[in-house]
């Protein structure tokens, strides 16, 4: 009886960790400041094309990113810009890079603000990572 208990809570928790994990999520965020347009557009090496999105300020703007595992690598780029000519940009060349094995439940979020792009790994705040690039237009 005992076994049987300790099995049954086993597969429940295996059945709900299913349920809620079976994609990544790569995310961008305008946090410039009020009236400002983030404009984002991603690709990957597998393809997918993005089209431009015009994140509004305090949006977040998500991708679902599927692994393939099997040492087949997803790796997403994004065109991040803003400015009243767009004159400030950068690419994040690894946006979200899938590791050699299948995963889910992954999180990248890039949070565009003034002084640069933030990065959170997984809700875990891993500080100024890009600064912005800007061009004389
Ligand atoms: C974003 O769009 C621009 C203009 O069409 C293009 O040159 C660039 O390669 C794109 N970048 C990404 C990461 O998709």
């Amino acid at each position: 009886m005992m076994n049987y208990l300790i099995l049954l809570v086993i597969a429940m928790c295996f059945g709900l960790n299913e349920g809620k994990c079976f994609t990544n999520i790569l995310e961008l965020q305008n946090n410039l400041s009020p009236g400002s347009i983030l404009k984002v557009n991603c690709s990957s090496n597998k393809g997918d094309v993005e089209p431009v999105h015009q994140v509004k300020l305090n949006v977040r703007y998500q991708i679902v990113v599927l692994e393939w595992g099997w040492g087949d690598r997803v790796v997403f780029r994004c065109l991040l810009r803003h400015g009243r000519k767009m004159e400030y940009s950068q690419t994040i060349w690894r946006a979200y890079r899938a590791a050699a094995e299948y995963r889910c439940g992954e999180k990248r979020s890039w949070i565009a603000k003034a002084d640069g792009i933030y990065l959170v790994r997984n809700g875990e705040p891993k500080g100024l990572k890009y600064p912005w690039v800007h061009t004389k237009k």
